[in-house]
This record gives structure tokens, C-alpha cells and sequence, in this order.
């Protein structure tokens, strides 16, 4: 946080939601919410919320969920802090000037060595490519790959000499010190050589961040030898899960889509060629966050991996994070060539367009690519396939998207229209959806029993937001460690504490996140749908067994735990086994 939860809290409570988002949006007044079109999709009847009460807004339709600060976040594309600099000016509010505690500025200034240490680096490493004699080995190769020097300078290129002693010396001699050498990734101890760099006879690509600032390094050898590219490893600048390569560009692009190629060569081939959208992740397999930081730029993702059995490996994975994310993918068909650097000398520039233009859709790929796996000559195996597809078909979760993919594949694969139908159908009934090539790691596919319990603990959060009389009653047997949501537990234990202490401001709760995604996660807790019940003595039902549902869930959370051998757990057990017989005979009533 840059300013204290204090001054963020004033300026919050001094700008009246419905007010600040009037500016933007129509909004009508209908029971105790604003109603409106939803700015951030498109619709025609409201089902935009701004809770004058709560003080936050909701879309009952996207899911958008926020507070004041949020809200101009999301459509003004503002940072935190540029939101709350704007709502203080509306408010009339001074800000402080920005204040960092000793522990900032070291982190701040020791960061800042790291990239200092990294950009002379990159320096050293162009004078390297382009004045030493032996640098021509490096400039040889490059142009051999076809680079022009305008390429070449656009991303920096350098050349790593002939050992690691060379780059250390230099950088001593700017005034870095051997930790921060080390440190920056671009050098290390041995007992045998002392502090020297791992980089050398190597063509260096400087890896940037979006704001063009060095934060490592990949190399290629010259030659054949191992291993063929070399990264910087993670450091405290440089987290390879949330960087990609070619980003500095291709953010300002607006090509309407970004291409995921696999490598350095292919996106500076790209780039070379006019496809300044393209990217690649960096020497490691393209991650949830990385898709992530796509999706700030573009709706649409374009797969440009190679042709080869790794490459098709790696792009049905990354299609699995991309719809994650809720990205569209194609795939771009390189064949007959290896990858788009390949492909972009053999063909050119005009060929690639039209592959860009004839990308397959993701789903169609993922099919083709399964068919293959299938010897659809045989009656039996072709029946597996067709199951297969069944069970794919069955994750679209809207209709009108299922029919028409169900129709399209029927007709592609001379499948009955209407068996597979019936099919999908059956495997729907049954619960059965299989998922797509979901990450091994990272972001997992959720089980019914896991949503399940994520759904009573926002209800319940719900609840207790609409009805805070109901909270004294409650305390005594639900605890912020019951929300096995991480985020839950977080907002439960901010909640429940104001709660306690009489001041409960759900808005407050939302700017102690600081990004986006947490405002809205958070948000859409105090939003759930409870049930529309008419008499109170309903209501109070679906209260308890709501609580009822937290409360058996967390038992089961901590039973698990205790499973694992983790001591803490054992009273937690305990505690929920008393809750649960204590809440089974509490009366739950909703009037004060
Ligand atoms: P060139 O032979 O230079 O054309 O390489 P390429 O761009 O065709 O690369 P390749 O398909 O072999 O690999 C694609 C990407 O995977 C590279 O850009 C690297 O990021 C990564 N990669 C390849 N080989 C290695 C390796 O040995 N180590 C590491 N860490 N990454 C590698
Ligand atoms: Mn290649």
C-alpha cells in the first residue's frame, strides 16, 4: 500500500458511490439498489447494482463486483493509487505525499541495483556483439538467422565473449558489489573460479519487462553445444511466471489478438516481419499468470507453437490456461515448417496472414489432435472417440455454445446429429464433464464438493452482510478460520472484527486489496443470490443450513488435516464437532 488504510478509507467514504458512478452510467433508483446497463459488458436490460447501503455495485449478469475505487479502476484502466488520487481531488481531500517506511526504500533501492546491474550488463554484452573482434562470431550468427540491424538493435542483442571473467570485471569496475552481481542473475560463486558468469559464447537476448527494463537474460549457443538456451535464473526482479518475452512491444500493438510462439527467435522473427503481437514465455512452459497478463491486453490468444509432437503437447496445455482465463485461443498451422521463424524465412510475411486468417478454432484442434490417438477404422475404438467428444462437449456450460460445437463436430466427424445428442445428454444427466487438458499445476478444476462449499461460505458472508442482527447469535460458533477460502478467511477476519466492534462497512473491506481481481472476489461475497423466500420462518431455514453447510465443511477441512498429521488441527476438530451439535439446536431468528 502506498497510502495508509486511513487516508484510503476517507477518501472512500467521502465518495458517494452512486454519485461517482452516475457520471458514468444511467442509474435508476428501484428498491434499495441504482439499476443500470452494465459498463463493462454488453446488455440491454440493467442488471447493474450500485448498493447505495453497501456502497459497492454489482452485475448480476458479468459478475463485476466492487467498490468506488474499483469501479474506476476497471473503467478508467487507473492504477490504485491513480484512482484514489482522482476521488480525493472529487472529494476535496488532500493526499499526503506518498510515504515509505526504511524496509520500502531498502527494498525499493536494493531492487533498482538488481536492474541497474542488469541494464550495464545488457550494455556490456551489445559493445560485446558489435566492437570486440570476438563478438563476430555472435554477429555472424545473427545475420546468418537473417536479423536485420534494426532488429537486432530493437531487442538488444548481444554477445556473451569467450569466458565469464570478462562480464564480472566490468561490472566490478561500475561499483556493483559481488552479492549484487550474484544477486542480478548474471553471475555465480564457484570455489574453482570464484565469482564469474554462467554466460559466455553465447548470443544474449536481454529479457524486458513491459516497461522495457532489463530483468534477465536468455543465451544461445554457438554451436551445438548444451545446453542450447541458457535463462537467467528467478530472481528478486525476474519471475519467469510472470513475464513474457516480446511484451515491451507487443502490449502497444492493438492487433486485436496476441500470438504465443515458443521462443525468442520466432517472436523477434515475427516482430521482424510486421507481427510486433507476438510473445513467447520464457524457457519454461507458459503458466496461468502469464495468460493472466495477456488478458489485459486482448481477448484473443493465437497459438504459434512448433509443428512437432512437443509442440502440439504444449499448445493443447497452454488452450487448457487460456480458457482458464477465459481467453478465446486458435491455433495457427505452421505446417510444412517447424515454427514461425522457419516458417516466416521459407514463405514470408504474406502466407503467415493468411495462416493467422485461417487459425483453427481451439476446440476443433483439440478434437483433431485427440482423433489421432484412435484408430477410427475400428468400429470400437471410433464408438471410444465418439464418447470422448461426448465428454468434452459437456463442458460448455451454455446451451446455444454446446449445440452449436455439437452440431459442427457431428457433420466434421460424420457423427449422427442427433445420437451424439443424446449422448451429451446423457453423460450431462449424469454429471459427468470431463475436463479439457486442465494444468497439472497452477489453476486446478474445481469438484462439485469444493464449489459447493465455496457457495455456502459466500452466502453465508451474504447473510451476514444483509442481516448483521443475526451475527451476535452466530460468533460463538462460526469463526473466520471456517471460510477455507483463503480470500474468505481474509474478508471474514476484517468483517468480523468491525462487525464486533459495531463499525461494519463492507466497501471498507474491499480497498484493503490492492489489485483489481481481489476487489472483485472480494466484492462479489457480499453479493451472492440468496434464496427468495416469503416467510421469515423459510428464510431462517435456509440461514441454518447454510451455517449448517460452513460449519460441516470446515469439519471436514480440518478432519483432513488432522489426516495429514498437522497437530494444529486436532482442536480445530474438536471445536467443530461441539459447534456443530450447538448449531443443530440453536433457533436462528432474523428479527432483532
Ligand atoms: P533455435 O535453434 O535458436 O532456432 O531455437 P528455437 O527458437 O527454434 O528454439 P527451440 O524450439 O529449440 O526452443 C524454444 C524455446 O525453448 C527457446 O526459445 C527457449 O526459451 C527454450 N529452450 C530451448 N532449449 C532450451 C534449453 O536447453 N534450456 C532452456 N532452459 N530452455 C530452452
Ligand atoms: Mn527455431
Amino acid at each position: 500500500m502506498y497510502y495508509s488504510d486511513e487516508i484510503v478509507e476517507e477518501i472512500r467514504a467521502k465518495s458517494d458511490i452512486v454519485g461517482v458512478i452516475s457520471g458514468y452510467v444511467s442509474l435508476k433508483k428501484k428498491g434499495s439498489n441504482h439499476w443500470g446497463c452494465c459498463p463493462f459488458h454488453n446488455e440491454k436490460t440493467p442488471s447493474f447494482a450500485v448498493s447505495e447501503n453497501k456502497q459497492m455495485y454489482h452485475c448480476f449478469g458479468c459478475g463485476e463486483s466492487g467498490n468506488v475505487i474499483t469501479f474506476l479502476m476497471k473503467y478508467e484502466n487507473y492504477s490504485f493509487p491513480e484512482a484514489l488520487r482522482v476521488l480525493a481531488d472529487r472529494a476535496g481531500v488532500q493526499l499526503p505525499e506518498l510515504e515509505y517506511s526504511e524496509e520500502q526504500k531498502k527494498r525499493a533501492s536494493r531492487r533498482q541495483r538488481l536492474l541497474d546491474v542488469n541494464k550495464d550488463a545488457a550494455t556490456f554484452f551489445y559493445y560485446q556483439l558489435r566492437k570486440n573482434p570476438h563478438g563476430e562470431v555472435g554477429l555472424a550468427y545473427l545475420r546468418k538467422r537473417e536479423l536485420t540491424d534494426e532488429t537486432m538493435k530493437k531487442f538488444g542483442l548481444g554477445y556473451a565473449g569467450k569466458n565469464g571473467g570478462e562480464l564480472v570485471a566490468y561490472l566490478r569496475k561500475k561499483g556493483y558489489r559481488d552479492e549484487e552481481i550474484r544477486d542480478a542473475g548474471v553471475a555465480t560463486f564457484s570455489e574453482k573460479n570464484g565469482l564469474s558468469s554462467q554466460f559466455w559464447n553465447r548470443v544474449m537476448f536481454p529479457i524486458q519487462d513491459a516497461n522495457h527494463r532489463v530483468i534477465g537474460f536468455g543465451g544461445r549457443v554457438m554451436g551445438d553445444g548444451e545446453p542450447k538456451y541458457l535463462n537467467s535464473p528467478e530472481t528478486d526482479i525476474f519471475d519467469k511466471r510472470r513475464n513474457l518475452y516480446g511484451l515491451n512491444y507487443a502490449r502497444t500493438a492493438r492487433a486485436g489478438n496476441m500470438i504465443l510462439c515458443e521462443g525468442y527467435m520466432d517472436v523477434i522473427a515475427m516482430h521482424q516481419a510486421g507481427f510486433s503481437q507476438a510473445v513467447a514465455s520464457l524457457g519454461t512452459a507458459f503458466t496461468p499468470e502469464q495468460a493472466h497478463l495477456i488478458h489485459r491486453y486482448t481477448e484473443q490468444v493465437l497459438l504459434a507453437y512448433d509443428s512437432d509432437g512437443a509442440g502440439v503437447k504444449a499448445a493443447l496445455r497452454a488452450i487448457g490456461i487460456l480458457r482458464n482465463e477465459g481467453l478465446t485461443a486458435k491455433v495457427i498451422n505452421m505446417r510444412p515448417h517447424k515454427d514461425p521463424d522457419e516458417f516466416m524465412k521459407a514463405l514470408g510475411r504474406e502466407a503467415f496472414q493468411e495462416r493467422i486468417d485461417q487459425a483453427e478454432n481451439s476446440f476443433f484442434y483439440e478434437i483433431r489432435m485427440l482423433e489421432s490417438n484412435y484408430n477410427v477404422k475400428d468400429p470400437e475404438e471410433r464408438t471410444k472417440f465418439h464418447r470422448e467428444i461426448a465428454t468434452r462437449l459437456c463442458n460448455f456450460e451454455e446451451e446455444v455454445e454446446r449445440e452449436n460445437y455439437l452440431q459442427a463436430i457431428a457433420e466434421k466427424y460424420y457423427i449422427g446429429v442427433d445420437n451424439l445428442r443424446k449422448l451429451v445428454a446423457n453423460y450431462a444427466a449424469a454429471g459427468i464433464a470431463k475436463p479439457v487438458e486442465r494444468p497439472k499445476s497452477g489453476i486446478q478444476s474445481k469438484t462439485a464438493a469444493q464449489e459447493g462449499a465455496k457457495r455456502a461460505q459466500k452466502l453465508l458472508i451474504t447473510w451476514i452482510a444483509d442481516y448483521p442482527q443475526i451475527f451476535p447469535k452466530i460468533r460463538p460458533y462460526i469463526s473466520p478460520a471456517d471460510f477455507t477460502e483463503e480470500l474468505y478467511a481474509k474478508v471474514t477476519e476484517r468483517m468480523f472484527a468491525d462487525l464486533e466492534k459495531g463499525n461494519f462497512q463492507p466497501a471498507e473491506i474491499i480497498s484493503t486489496f490492492e489489485d483489481e481481481q481481489s476487489q472483485k472476489e472480494a466484492a462479489e461475497l457480499f453479493f451472492e443470490k440468496l434464496p427468495e423466500m416469503e416467510t421469515t420462518q423459510e428464510k431462517e431455514q435456509a440461514l441454518r443450513d447454510v451455517i449448517l453447510a460452513v460449519k460441516r465443511n470446515s469439519y471436514e477441512h480440518f478432519k483432513q488435516k488432522q489426516a495429514e498429521r498437522d497437530i494444529n488441527a486436532i482442536t480445530q476438530v474438536l471445536e467443530a464437532k461441539k459447534a456443530l451439535l450447538a448449531l443443530e439446536k440453536l433457533r436462528i431468528t432474523l428479527d432483532e
